[in-house]
């Protein structure tokens, strides 16, 4: 391949990832704008506008107001099946698009922990579980050692319900799209404590970053004591932070038995 090509291909392979493409389904390239008519139906043609009408000036787009769309269609929800459903019908979030699965959450409704984490990677896209990943599965040892699991005793969800593409960090407008489905989660929940895991859990729930400063420090969120803790996927490159990690757990520990 001439290296002009090559350097091509590469950048149209990297602005593709960019879009959130993250496989390949097909050997031979479809375009999609040269589908035969039969295929791709012609849009319905609007009827032609009255004369008097041709020339009015075009009336702006109105402005969507996401977070009051979401805060809306959050508080109908009665509960957690019916806030599945109004997440899985909002539209105004862009990152629905790249995404296979919403991830909803996973584990026992109305157990006394709930866990809230940041958003789904790709095996919890997958599956549609979140949790599920490398993370997932040293949350779930992490919890096995205070005699806590996710089959039984808590229920996890995350800040965001769809992957962000390449796993990228959450913006902040997507965290407070999503926040009012979050709030209601929890309310429908009802957990007796929160553990929000990680920066971004952090910043939606308490609205602050920082987790080593903040982590083990009960606070509250919600209504709710709160204890903010080391995401799962920090630790598995930190390894000295899990004495920090292995402490919040007894605090968590001592709360249940106390509580
Ligand atoms: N990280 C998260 O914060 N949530 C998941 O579901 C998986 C990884």
């Amino acid at each position: 391949m001439e290296s002009q090509d090559y350097h091509a291909a590469m950048a149209a392979l990297a602005w593709q990832i960019e879009l959130g493409v993250d496989e390949c389904i097909g050997d031979a390239p479809i375009n999609r704008y040269e589908v035969p008519a039969a295929v791709a139906k012609p849009a319905p043609v609007a009827a032609p506008a009255p004369a008097a009408q041709a020339s009015a000036p075009p009336v702006p787009a109105q402005e969507v107001d996401a977070v009051a769309i979401a805060r809306a269609a959050a508080e109908a929800a009665q509960d957690l099946e019916g806030l599945r459903a109004a997440m899985a019908a909002f539209e105004h979030c862009d990152l629905k698009k790249g995404a296979r699965n919403l991830v909803f959450s996973d584990g026992v409704p109305g157990a006394r922990v709930m866990i809230i984490g940041e958003a789904p990677g790709r095996d919890e896209d997958r599956e549609g579980r979140p949790f599920v990943g490398r993370a997932g599965q040293l949350l779930d040892r992490m919890l096995g050692a205070i005699e806590l699991d996710r089959a039984s005793s808590v229920y996890i969800t995350n800040v965001l319900p769809w992957r962000p593409p390449q796993n990228r960090d959450p913006k902040p407008e997507e965290i407070a799209m999503m926040q009012p489905f979050l709030r209601r989660h929890i309310a429908l929940a009802n957990p007796d404590v929160l553990v929000v895991v990680g920066n971004h859990a952090c910043q939606a729930l308490l609205g602050k970053r920082g987790i080593t400063r903040l982590r083990g420090e009960w606070t509250e969120a919600e209504g709710k004591p709160a204890l903010p803790m080391f995401h799962p996927a920090y630790l598995l490159r930190t390894q000295a932070a899990k004495r920090e990690a292995w402490a919040d757990l007894l605090s968590l520990k001592a709360r249940l038995r106390d509580g």
